[in-house]
């Protein structure tokens, strides 16, 4: 499973870069309103630290307002993916960018059917939020287990890109199921390395190496 960092906060994306656990980049407005800054500046340099798909979301509501936006946000780098909303003209808007090659990320799918549409749109990913599910009351990882389904028997290629992500049990839940992808918060991401064990070990090692007095090199 890819490892996404959501966030448009570059100094993390950076940090978690040198990790090599980084596959890709995920924004949206909200987290370049977040970031305060240009999201032409803020998604090129982004852009410049991972090679992998970096998500720069349109605003426009209607299909050409849309492309007129995606040519523009697609000029920053060769790896932009588009991300479109899952509406009507969010789907012509994918369907045209992803005929002539360009990645498109489906954001803001709810339920099986809006991801199968997007899938038949020729969507490159498709970003089920998880997190927003779980807020109300359903369990979102549900939404990914039935559209693994969907997308198995039909064979479309579109990565399933779980969004939304709160805590480290959704990527748990996501892997054994299957998702193509995760998109994480940069402090999902580093709770993953934890555990009580992990800590409590290196710490009883240590302590009996500085016993030894011996040094290594
Ligand atoms: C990413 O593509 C989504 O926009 C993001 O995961 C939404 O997360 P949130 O529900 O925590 O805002």
């Amino acid at each position: 499973m890819k490892f996404f960092a959501d966030t448009a906060d570059t100094d993390a994306i950076r940090e978690l870069a040198a990790t090599g656990l980084v596959d890709g980049v995920t924004t949206n407005p909200s987290l370049i309103h977040k970031s305060g800054r240009d999201i032409m500046e803020v998604t090129k340099e982004i852009c410049g630290i991972v090679d992998g798909p970096v998500s720069a979301e349109v605003v426009a509501t209607e299909h050409e307002a849309m492309m007129r936006e995606a040519e523009v946000l697609r000029k920053i780098a060769d790896n932009i993916a588009i991300k479109v909303p899952l509406t009507v003209d969010g789907l012509k808007t994918c369907k045209a960018l992803t005929s002539d090659g360009t990645m498109v990320n489906v954001t803001l799918c709810f339920t099986a059917n809006q991801a199968l549409l997007a899938a038949k749109a020729g969507a490159s990913f498709i970003s089920p939020f998880v997190g927003r599910h779980d807020d109300i009351g359903y369990d979102g990882m549900n939404l990914i287990s039935d559209i693994r389904i969907i997308y198995d028997n039909y064979d479309f290629q579109t990565e399933i890109l779980v969004a939304s992500v709160r805590h480290p049990i959704h990527i748990l839940e996501a892997a054994k199921m299957g998702a193509d992808v995760s998109t994480m918060p940069p402090d999902v991401i580093l709770k993953l390395f934890n555990h009580p064990l992990t800590e409590k070990g290196l710490a009883a090692f240590l302590a009996d190496w500085e016993k030894t007095g011996q040094s290594i090199g």
